[in-house]
């Protein structure tokens, strides 16, 4: 382990990598405002009953993977484990009850106290997007064919969208009855978690990865044919509306989703790029119950994960973004021309030309060295001699030539220069 690891699960990103995160959060932002949807920003942490009640209480996430403390007002506060919970509180504060819809995205760190992994994360990163407030199988459409979008732009060749439907309330009993009759029958040849599943909770056998119970789950009768006649009729519109834009999907019946909020569509979005962990998006249609709240809050939305896209670029070998000119180095030979360096950064540093000055009595050579760790485009040397003269001489570090120039050519020459970028 190196000497100054972060905590385990978690990750130090540093510059140099930033370029690939700008552009998953630049598309983002390019590619959710052309669905009329603007970015919103919630606190990383919330009161823990938002996502005790909003999540669901039996979920895996809210009983073995918040992490929950107490502040020094004694209030049990969690650090948010997913983006949901909290924008439906922060909507809340609208008029998104009154069937007025909202279109929100998010992005940032979210928190999950699972086995760290490649490809799982104790903080990770995700960017969400939320339609809430009213109910339309056009919205669950759209809301994919967006996210589609969003990694074609990415260059994500090879995702696969599978989607499935949650039905409603009224719809579950008679599906979880079809369910538990079945699984019952087969009790005896499934594993532990399973077999307790089967009095519990029959959904959550469906994505079990045990291979006794994927044999069973093979054979599971059609649950969704118990599904009231309406709810059916949704999905198909879903569906229709889906392959009418020309985005592929597969639908697959043991997909349930880990959250309990889910009603009508759910999806996600795997790769084989990165593995075992190889969901890169997730979501569906939702209504989600907030403290104090009667009545739920609806909408549609998805998460990406953004370590997992990343992966995944990794993988299919996207070429990396084009990086931007480097800064101008200036090198000062001596205190005066130190002064002087000083001061000229400043001058250009208001005209938006990025900038570094060397601050200690180094040796040209080393300035040099420091130039090009730098990545500049262009090291400028003053010494006693140009402070003289009134010329610096300007070397362009990429294509190895130098000329000296007056402090007012220099100062067209970077403007044009850097304009250009
Ligand atoms: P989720 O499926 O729990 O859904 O997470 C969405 C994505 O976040 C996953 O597909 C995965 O890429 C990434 N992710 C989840 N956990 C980890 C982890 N421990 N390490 C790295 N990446 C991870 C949600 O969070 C829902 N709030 C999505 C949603 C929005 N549903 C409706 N609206």
């Amino acid at each position: 382990m190196a000497k100054f690891s972060p905590p385990p699960g978690t990750a130090d990103i540093f510059p140099d990598e930033m370029p690939l995160w700008h552009r998953l959060e630049d598309a983002a932002r390019r590619i959710f405002p052309l669905y009329g949807y603007g970015e919103l920003r919630t606190p990383i942490f919330e009161s823990t009953d938002v996502f005790k009640r909003g999540i669901g209480d039996e979920t895996e996430v809210v009983q073995k993977e918040m992490y929950t403390f107490e502040d020094r007002g004694g209030r049990s506060i969690t650090l948010r484990p997913e983006g949901t919970a909290g924008v439906m509180r922060a909507l809340l504060n609208t008029d998104v009850m009154n069937g007025n819809e909202k279109r929100v995205f998010y992005m940032g760190p979210m928190f999950r106290g699972e086995r760290p992994a490649a490809g799982r994360r104790r903080q990770f990163h995700q960017i969400g997007v939320e339609n809430a407030g009213r109910v339309a199988p056009e919205l669950d459409a759209e809301n994919m064919a967006m996210m589609m979008q969003y990694l074609d732009d990415l260059q994500i060749s090879g995702a696969k969208l599978l989607i499935n439907t949650r039905g409603v309330q009224a719809d579950r009993k008679p599906a979880e009855e079809m369910l538990s009759k079945y699984f019952l029958q087969h009790i005896g040849e499934m594993c532990d978690d399973c077999k307790t599943r089967a009095l519990r909770n029959v959904w959550r056998i469906l994505d079990c990865k045990q291979s006794c119970c994927k044999e069973i789950v093979k054979d599971a009768p059609d649950y969704i044919s118990a599904y009231t006649s309406e709810s059916r009729a949704y999905f198909d519109t879903v569906c229709d509306l889906l392959s009418s834009f020309n985005v592929e999907f597969q639908i697959d019946k043991q997909l349930v989703r880990g959250l309990d909020y889910y009603a009508h569509t759910v999806f996600e979005v795997v790769h084989d790029g990165i593995g075992a962990q190889s969901a890169i998006a997730g979501g569906g249609r939702y209504e989600l119950y907030l403290p104090e709240n009667k009545k739920p809050i609806v909408g549609v939305g998805f998460a990406v994960g953004l370590e997992r896209l990343l992966m995944v670029q990794e993988a299919l070998n996207v070429a990396a973004p084009v990086a931007g000119k480097g800064p101008v180095f200036l090198i000062s030979m001596g205190a005066p021309a130190r002064a002087f360096n000083m001061k000229l950064a400043q001058e250009l540093r208001s005209e938006n030309i990025p900038v570094i000055v060397e601050v200690e009595d180094k040796s040209m050579k080393a300035q040099m060295r420091a130039a090009n760790r730098s990545n500049a485009a262009f090291a400028i040397i003053c010494g006693d001699d140009e402070l003289e003269s009134g010329k610096l001489v300007c070397k362009d570090m990429q294509e190895g030539g130098q000329e000296e120039v007056s402090q007012i050519e220099l100062k067209n020459f970077l403007l044009k220069t850097y304009k250009e970028v």
